[in-house]
């Protein structure tokens, strides 16, 4: 077992409780950021006149030394976890004095685990949080990519699950498109207020060597330092915010997986999953099951309640550090886990899917789709469109029992309704006149999806 304390107790811990309390085993990824941090304080100890310049030295290059360590040989944490270190700042402290001597011991001079933990938390969020938006940059452009390599594709869209008016695929995808962009800019958001410097808070009330926090700050590239020490080291807002930006995007990313999963059905056929991202059945020899959007679909859950743990956890704390901010961790990385990897794997599915571009066409061309644009025709000709509405109704029912398309009826037909019609409804009712008329900013007409995918792709 090994602590960084002791002195005041006169038992050994209970072998139980020391694996109940210890995060080692998962906090060691904090280690590459302790060192970094620690590394910053010990330059601040040195300013100090804690250490002397040749003693700084040594620190430093001992911490080098430990990280060089850590990140060219990862499995030198796991083995370190029979070692039984308490947690990774324990195992930082410990590994700095087997390799500078009783140097290391002056290390934590004024620092306590309270903003130490808070630092570390905030800038291996920092890091992870850069890597996620240019994960989901990465899968924006993807969307944006393979709407552009479809750009005069029709399919049905859908409101209540229902053929609701006919839409382009590629503006479908670029709806996706914008989510992202809100997902993106949240977590950009979330960094501004997370890249604050807790360090130098000390336990909880500061730090009492003087160290100066700003040299600190800008040592580990903060943008400033927290205002209140209270504060400082018990906040984890900058967990929560992450985890909720996460969750909101991991439903993002739910949604489409469930487009993509009705989408890639027998009864839709609008898209061919790719076996790359596919599975089969043990029993069902015929089965080609979408699991990659299903597991996104499913994931979606558990970093909603990583959120929902998180908030929990901090619900009922006083004031301070309590030991329940360990739990912080193990919420945060899953989410982040969990996150990074359904991005990367719903890119995947958009790579190696094929569109069925002939079959989203024809069933774009069914369920009288078109009934508003016929509507939109009787108000050009002078009508009132709640009576427009009325009249198409009535002339849907007709065609439904005459199990035809509007454009199958005869100007007959629809003079038995209104003699405003003329031959050039069936020009009105074409799909892609259809699709031209939704011309307003952020419809779905040609040249406004093809304006939204120029500004994507750009
Ligand atoms: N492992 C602890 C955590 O993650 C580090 C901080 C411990 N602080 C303390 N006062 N015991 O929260």
């Amino acid at each position: 077992m090994k602590s960084l304390w002791g002195g005041r107790f006169s038992e050994k811990q209970n072998d139980f409780f020391f694996q109940f309390n210890e995060s080692f085993s998962f906090d060691m990824r904090l280690a590459e950021v302790d060192i970094i941090g620690s590394k910053a304080y010990a330059k601040g100890l040195q300013r100090r006149g804690i250490f002397t310049e040749a003693e700084l030295a040594s620190v430093l290059q001992g911490l080098d030394e430990l990280l060089h360590e850590v990140q060219s040989q990862p499995e030198r944490l796991i083995q370190a976890l029979r070692e039984g270190y308490e947690d990774v700042h324990s195992f930082v402290e410990y590994q700095l004095t087997q390799k500078v001597g009783d140097l290391g011991k002056k290390l934590h001079t004024g620092r306590s685990r309270n903003d130490q933990v808070a630092t570390d938390l905030r800038l291996y969020l920092r890091g992870e949080l850069d890597t996620t938006v240019s994960l989901i940059q990465d899968l924006q452009k993807t969307l944006a990519t393979v709407a552009s390599q479809h750009p005069n594709t029709v399919m049905p869209g859908y409101t209540h699950l229902q053929k609701a008016q006919p839409i382009l695929f590629a503006h479908y995808l670029l709806s996706y498109y914008e989510m992202l962009k809100r997902d993106g800019g949240r977590l950009e958001d979330a960094r501004r207020r997370l890249n604050v410097l807790p360090l130098g808070s000390g336990a909880l009330s500061g730090n009492s060597m003087g160290v100066d926090r700003q040299f600190l700050a800008s040592e580990l590239g903060f943008d400033g330092i927290t205002a209140n020490s209270l504060d400082a080291v018990s906040d984890r807002d900058f967990a929560v915010e992450f985890m909720s930006a996460a969750s909101l995007g991991m439903v993002h990313l739910s949604r489409l997986a469930e487009d993509l999963i009705l989408y890639c059905s027998d009864e839709f056929k609008f898209i061919r999953m790719g076996d790359q991202v596919s599975t089969g059945s043990s029993l069902m020899p015929q089965k080609k099951n979408p699991d990659a959007l299903e597991l996104i679909r499913g994931k979606s859950g558990r970093v909603v309640g990583n959120l929902m743990g998180m908030l929990t956890v901090l619900k009922g704390l006083p004031s301070c550090y309590n030991k329940d901010l360990q739990e912080d961790k193990e919420a945060l990385f899953d989410s982040l886990d969990t996150y990074k990897a359904c991005l990367r794997v719903m890119r995947l599915v958009l790579e190696t899917m094929t569109i069925n571009e002939e079959r989203m066409a024809a069933e774009a061309e069914k369920a009288y789709m078109n009934a508003t644009d016929l509507a939109d025709y009787f108000v050009g000709k002078g009508m009132a469109f709640r009576e427009a509405h009325h009249l198409v109704g009535e002339i849907v029912l007709h065609a439904i029992q005459a199990d035809c398309s509007l454009h199958e009826l005869s100007l007959e037909d629809y003079h038995r309704f209104s003699n405003l019609v003329d031959t050039d409804v069936y020009k009105a009712l074409e799909i892609m006149a259809v699709l031209r008329k939704k011309s307003s900013i952020g419809g779905t007409s040609p040249d406004q999806v093809q304006a939204a995918l120029n500004s994507a792709l750009s």
